[in-house]
């Protein structure tokens, strides 16, 4: 299907660029790195081949409920990949997905970049009210990132899905575009 590219955004640590199906070569090596899968909602799906991934994230991504960017360093290496899914126009709402997919880069501030970037796109672009994600409960990195951000805790979605067969509960997560605003102004 056509894809319509978001705008590139930059930020104090990284650089937002369109996706583009090159990418989907690095997609299919991070989303089957260990430390990176482990967190992924579908962590507990086979492996894909590079065409699976492609098909899945690709093909078949709908370009105009979604934006998809790869995350650059200020040195222009490719990190990870930030997305936003279902946007919602009638609701004003989207759901935010992040992976860094290089190990050696968490825990360096590109993902608190990224997802602040992306939120200003989000509220201030395209007038959203409201964006959302969940993730494992027992991920505090991206916890604490995406509080960093302005997220905050909304519930616990009990034995929502199974990490390495077993079920796991995750948590649900959201910010209000008031909620984002008066955390710029501040
Ligand atoms: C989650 C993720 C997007 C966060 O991005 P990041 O660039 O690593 O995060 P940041 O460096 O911006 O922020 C992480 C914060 O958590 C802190 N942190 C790291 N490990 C932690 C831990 N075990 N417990 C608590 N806090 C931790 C960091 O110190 C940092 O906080 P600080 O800035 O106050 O020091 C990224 O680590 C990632 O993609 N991980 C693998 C896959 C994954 O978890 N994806 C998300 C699925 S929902």
């Amino acid at each position: 299907m056509i894809q319509l590219a978001p705008p590139s955004l930059v930020g104090e640590k990284v650089r937002l660029r369109p996706a583009r199906e090159e990418d989907m070569r690095l997609l299919h090596r991070w989303i089957h790195t260990p430390e990176v899968r482990h967190w992924l909602h579908a962590s507990d799906r086979p492996d894909g081949t590079l065409e699976e991934v492609t098909r899945r994230f690709w093909s078949n991504w709908d370009a105009v409920e979604g934006r998809f960017w790869i995350i650059e360093t200020a040195e222009g290496r490719p990190a990870g990949n930030v997305r936003l899914l279902g946007i919602d126009p009638f609701h004003l709402r989207a759901e935010l997905a992040i992976s860094i997919g290089e190990p050696d880069c968490f825990s360096l501030g590109l993902g608190t970049d990224a997802i602040r970037l992306v939120l200003g796109y989000a509220f201030e672009d395209l007038g959203l009210r409201r964006v959302d994600l969940q993730t494992d409960a027992d991920n505090a990195r991206a916890i604490r990132c995406y509080e960093k951000c302005g997220f905050v805790r909304e519930g616990v979605l009990r034995a929502r899905r199974l990490r390495y067969g077993e079920p796991i509960d995750m948590l649900a997560m959201g910010v209000l575009r008031e909620e984002w605003q008066a955390g710029q102004a501040s």
